[in-house]
C-alpha cells in the first residue's frame, strides 16, 4: 500500500518514512520543504516527492495512495504565535481540504496528527492538575492548540463509512532524527548538555508534561494505519510513554549523559515565563491497540548523542534546527530576496 505523508519531509515524518520502507509500504511525501530535505535524503530513490504547499492541495496527489498520516503544518506554539493565519490556514483549514479529497478519492483511513498540549492548563492552578484522558473536556487558548482542536473537530464530523478518520495526541517527541530538532525539551537539553556543558529547567522543572520517544511515535502512526476500522475510526488517542515533571526529566538526562561519560549540571531558572503543564493517560491507545511506548527517555538520549555526532547535526547554531528562528531567517530572506530578485 502507498501511505501518503503530508509534511513527511520534516521530525517525524523522516523517522515514520524510514519504519514504513523498511515494513514495506510505498511512501509518497507530499510537503513544502521549509528545513529543506535533509530528513529524507537517504530515502530519496525509494519515496516518491512533490513539494508543494498543503493549502492548495491537487487531488491528483491522491493517486495510488491508500491511506493519509499528516503530519504537517506549523508544530509548535512560538510559530503558530507568530503567524497565526497562516498557522490556522495550515493546520486547521489545509487539513479539512485534504481530508475533503480523500472523502472524494475513496481514500478511508487518514491520521491527523494532533498534540497533547490541547489539555494545557498552566501551573497556577493546582486544581487543574489532573491526568487527562480523551474524553475531557478542553479548551485550548493557543493559536497552535486551538488550530489542531479546531482540526480534530472538522475531522471527526467527517467520519462516515467511507472515511476513517484518526486523531493522535501526541505528547513532546524526544529522540533523533534526520531532520533533527533542538527546539523540544529532551533535545534542548542534549544540544545544551553538549554545547556548555549544563542544561536549564525553566520555572524550576515544576511543570508537567508527556513525553515519547520519536520511534514510539513512528509506530503508533502505523499501527493507526493497520487497525480495524472498529478499533479507531474516529477515534481519539493520547500517545505517552510517561508524564513527567521538567525537573525530573533534567536528572534523567543528565545521568543518561553520565553512563556516557558526558558529566553536566542543571542550572535551573525559576523566572515564570507562562510555561505550559499537562498531564495525560496513555490508556485507551494500550487498552484498544495494544500499544505500549516503550523507549525511555534515557535510551533515547544516549542513542541520540550517538547520531547526532554520525549524522553530523553538531552544528548547533544552525537555525534550521529551531522552527521559530528558521521561520524568521526565511522571512528575512524572502524580504532580500523581493529586492534584489534572488541571492546570487
Ligand atoms: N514534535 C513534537 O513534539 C510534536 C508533538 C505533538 C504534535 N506534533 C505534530 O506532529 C506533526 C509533525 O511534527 P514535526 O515535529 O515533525 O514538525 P516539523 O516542523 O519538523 O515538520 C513539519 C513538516 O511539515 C511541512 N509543512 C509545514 N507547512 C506546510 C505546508 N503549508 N504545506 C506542506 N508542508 C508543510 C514542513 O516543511 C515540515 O517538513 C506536526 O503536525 C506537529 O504539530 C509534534
Amino acid at each position: 500500500m502507498k501511505v501518503l505523508l503530508i509534511g513527511g519531509a520534516g521530525y517525524v515524518g523522516s523517522v515514520l518514512t524510514e519504519e514504513l520502507l523498511e515494513r514495506g509500504y510505498s511512501v509518497k511525501i507530499f510537503d513544502r520543504f521549509y528545513y529543506g530535505d535533509k530528513g529524507i535524503e537517504k530515502f530519496r530513490d525509494r519515496v516518491e516527492i512533490i513539494a508543494g504547499d498543503m493549502r492548495e492541495m491537487k487531488p491528483e496527489i491522491l493517486e495510488e495512495v491508500g491511506a493519509v498520516v499528516n503530519i504537517g503544518g506549523l508544530s509548535n506554539d512560538p510559530t503558530a504565535e507568530y503567524n497565526p493565519k497562516a498557522n490556522y490556514e495550515m493546520n486547521t483549514l489545509a487539513t479539512k481540504l485534504s481530508a475533503e479529497l480523500c472523502k472524494k478519492a475513496g481514500v478511508k483511513r487518514y491520521v491527523f496528527a494532533s498534540s497533547c498540549s490541547i489539555y494545557d492548563v498552566g501551573v497556577k492552578d493546582e486544581e487543574k492538575d489532573i491526568i487527562f484522558d480523551e474524553t475531557a473536556k478542553v479548551s485550548p487558548k493557543a493559536a497552535y492548540s486551538s488550530s489542531k482542536y479546531e482540526a480534530e473537530k472538522i475531522l471527526l464530523s467527517m467520519k462516515d463509512k467511507d472515511f476513517s478518520p484518526v486523531i493522535l495526541r501526541k505528547g513532546t517527541i524526544y529522540g533523533f532524527s534526520y531532520r533533527m530538532r533542538y527546539d523540544l525539551v529532551v533535545n534542548t537539553f542534549v544540544k545544551d548538555a553538549l554545547t556548555k556543558g549544563y542544561i536549564t529547567p525553566f520555572y524550576g522543572g515544576e511543570m508537567w508534561r508527556p513525553l515519547v520517544d520519536i520511534r514510539d511515535v513512528a509506530k503508533a502512526y502505523i499501527l493507526c494505519i493497520e487497525a480495524e476500522d472498529e478499533k479507531v475510526s474516529g477515534e481519539i488517542f493520547n500517545l505517552v510513554y510517561r508524564n513527567f515533571r521538567i525537573s525530573e526529566l533534567a536528572l534523567r538526562v543528565r545521568s543518561a549523559l553520565k553512563s556516557i561519560g558526558i558529566d553536566i549540571d542543571i542550572r535551573p531558572d525559576y523566572r515564570y515565563r507562562g510555561v505550559r503543564s499537562y498531564r495525560v493517560s496513555g490508556e485507551k491507545i494500550k487498552n484498544r491497540l495494544g500499544f505500549i511506548p516503550a523507549i525511555s527517555v534515557e535510551e533515547s538520549v544516549i542513542d541520540m548523542v550517538e547520531k547526532i555526532k554520525k549524522y553530523n547535526c553538531m552544528n548547533f547554531e544552525d537555525p534550521v534546527y529551531y522552527n521559530i528562528r528558521w521561520m524568521r531567517t526565511l522571512e528575512k530572506a524572502d524580504q532580500i530576496i523581493k529586492i534584489t530578485g534572488k541571492i546570487f
